[in-house]
C-alpha cells in the first residue's frame, strides 16, 4: 500500500520524458512542436519525414510506460503497476518539463497495456492497426484502439484492467479533442501524407 505513491511518482518521471522531442532536436530538425499537428508523439515525427526516428519514437514511448509498469508490478504488485502504468500516460501527456503540454499518450498506453494485460494489448494494437490499414488516419486508429481496450479487458483481463484501460480511453479521448473536431470535418491528414 505504501508503496503507491512511489509507483505513481516513478511512472509520471518516466512517462514525462518526451522522446520525439528529444530524437527530433537531437537529430537537428528543430522543434517537433511547430510542425504538423504540434504533438510530440511517433505520428507527428513521421511527418519529418524521418521513418526510423518515427519508430523510435514510438518504441521509446510505447517502452517508458511499459518499463514503468513493470518494474512498479516487480516490487509493489499488480496494483502498482497498473497505478504506474497511468501516471506513465498522465507523465507522457502533462509533463512537469513542458509546462504540462505533452502528447496524446496512444504509444504510451499501448505498452503499459502489453505489459500488465499483454491480450488487451495486442486487441489494441491489432485494432490500431486495422482502422489505421483501412481509413491511414493515426488518430482514428488510436480511438477506436482506445475505445476497444476496456472491452477487451473485461473478456480477457480483470475488473481493473478493463478500469485501467477505461481511464486511459478518456484520457486519451481528452487528448484527441481537436484530432475529433478535424475528424468530423474531414479535415485530418492521413498517414503518409505530410502536413
Ligand atoms: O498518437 C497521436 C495520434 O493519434 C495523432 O497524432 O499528430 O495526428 O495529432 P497527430
Amino acid at each position: 500500500e505504501s508503496a503507491l505513491p512511489l509507483a505513481g511518482i516513478l511512472g509520471y518521471l518516466l512517462g514525462s520524458v518526451p522522446f520525439g522531442l528529444v530524437l527530433t532536436r537531437l537529430a537537428g530538425l528543430g522543434d517537433i512542436r511547430a510542425i504538423g499537428s504540434g504533438n510530440i508523439g511517433a505520428t507527428n515525427v513521421l511527418r519529418t519525414g524521418h521513418k526510423g526516428l518515427a519508430a523510435a519514437t514510438l518504441i521509446l514511448d510505447s517502452g517508458k510506460g511499459a518499463f514503468a509498469a513493470w518494474v512498479a508490478a516487480s516490487f509493489a504488485g499488480v496494483d502498482a503497476g497498473l497505478l504506474a502504468g497511468f501516471a506513465a500516460v498522465l507523465g507522457h501527456n502533462f509533463p512537469v518539463w513542458l509546462k504540462f503540454k505533452g502528447g496524446k499518450g496512444v504509444a504510451t498506453t499501448l505498452g503499459v497495456l502489453l505489459i500488465t494485460a499483454w491480450p488487451v494489448g495486442v486487441g489494441a494494437c491489432l485494432t490500431w492497426l486495422v482502422v489505421a490499414v483501412l481509413f491511414r488516419i493515426s488518430s482514428l486508429a488510436a480511438l477506436a484502439a482506445l475505445a476497444a481496450s476496456p472491452v477487451i479487458a473485461l473478456i480477457f483481463a480483470t475488473p481493473a484492467h478493463a478500469l485501467l484501460a477505461a481511464g486511459l480511453a478518456v484520457l486519451g479521448f481528452i487528448r484527441h479533442r481537436a484530432n475529433i473536431r478535424r475528424l468530423v470535418k474531414g479535415e485530418e491528414p492521413r498517414i503518409g501524407r505530410h502536413g
